[in-house]
């Protein structure tokens, strides 16, 4: 099943235009599939089939991209998948509702999952939505604290982050019939890969390729967000780095091009890149280490080669 072609049948031919178009503008816009691509990864390593799981596999994608109509407006970014996200193409108001249309749109694909597999699928899927919102919101709070710990970090990235990877892969097992403790590990493997996966999407947005990535260079420095990059060099820096970091955060109105360059420059000074790239690397290998426990098969050798091309990977 190629799954950017049962998304491109979506239908978005719908009035009002204002409330749709930026629904299939989005949809429409590429990205790496990755979570409908786990859950029929998840099915497929137990043997079930595709047909049955492909209905959640939609929803996940639908949401993912609701998520991120918000969290674009939170995050005031402007470039997305290479092209202007939603808010500035169109407004505020247009990503708020047509994003509020998306997530109702993943509960109707959602709504068509087979009976008796639906009221643990949607009770999944409830928990882990909320977990997201909970982790969007320590995001926002930490901007505004100098005090976040790694741990905290951890968790803030696994609730916004890994719990969709988790909840697609363990849907897409459970839509097989998997037993309850395969379907666990599968799940923590999704966690792993989501902590990898936005240790990295830390790092790219400092380090990355603006072409490549999709998205504008330097987005979290900007905001201030607390990134691994910026949590690590705050808890390795020696007083006087430390010093010249706080001063360029504290600068609001500094002009972006040169925050980012000085930010950079400091993060280059202490290294932080290779912490980042260990970090990603110790989750990857937990990730992977979790597979080891599931059946010996090709959705497992995919598994594992996703793991380590996402722990590489440029967009
Ligand atoms: C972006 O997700 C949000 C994060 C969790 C970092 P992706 O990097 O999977 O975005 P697309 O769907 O491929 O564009
Ligand atoms: C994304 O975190 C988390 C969600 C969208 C829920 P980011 O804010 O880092 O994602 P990007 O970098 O905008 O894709
Ligand atoms: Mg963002
Ligand atoms: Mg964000
Ligand atoms: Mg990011």
């Amino acid at each position: 099943m190629d799954i950017n072609q049962a998304i491109a049948q979506l239908d978005w031919q719908k009035e009002p235009r204002g409330l749709y178009e930026p629904i299939a503008y989005t949809l429409a816009s590429g990205g790496k599939r990755l979570r409908p691509t786990l859950a029929l990864l998840g099915t497929e390593l137990f043997g079930g089939k595709e047909e049955e799981v492909l209905p959640a596999a939609l929803a996940l994608e639908v949401f993912h991209n609701f998520t991120l109509l918000h969290d674009d407006v939170m995050d005031r970014a402007d470039v997305r998948r290479g092209r202007a996200t939603v808010h500035v193409k169109w407004n505020d108001n247009t990503a708020i509702l047509s994003g509020d249309q998306m997530m109702i749109e993943a509960y109707k694909l959602l709504g068509q999952v087979k009976e008796d597999k639906l009221p643990q699928v949607l009770r999944w899927f409830n928990q882990m939505a909320t977990e997201i919102c909970e982790g969007q919101q320590y995001d926002v709070d930490y901007e505004s604290r100098e005090d976040v710990r790694m741990a905290e970090y951890t968790e803030m990235i696994r609730l916004k982050t890994s719990v969709l990877l988790g909840n697609a892969l363990q849907t897409g097992a459970y839509i097989a019939g998997a037993d309850q403790e395969s379907t666990a590990h599968l799940y923590n493997y999704g966690i792993h890969l989501g902590l990898a996966f936005q240790i990295q999407d830390d790092l790219l947005d400092v380090y990355g390729d603006e072409k490549t990535f999709g998205k504008a260079i330097g987005g979290d420095i900007l905001c201030g967000k607390k990134s691994f990059m910026l949590l690590t060099a705050l808890h390795t820096a020696d007083a006087q780095t430390k010093e010249e970091l706080k001063y360029w955060l504290a600068r609001r109105d500094a002009e972006p091009k040169e925050k980012i360059r000085a930010v950079t420059a400091l993060y280059d000074r202490l290294d932080v890149r290779s912490e980042a790239e260990k970090a990603i690397r110790e989750h990857t290998d937990a990730a992977i280490n979790e597979l080891s426990y599931l059946p010996a098969n090709a959705a497992r050798e995919q598994l594992q080669a996703l793991a380590e091309k996402l722990a590489n990977r440029s967009n």
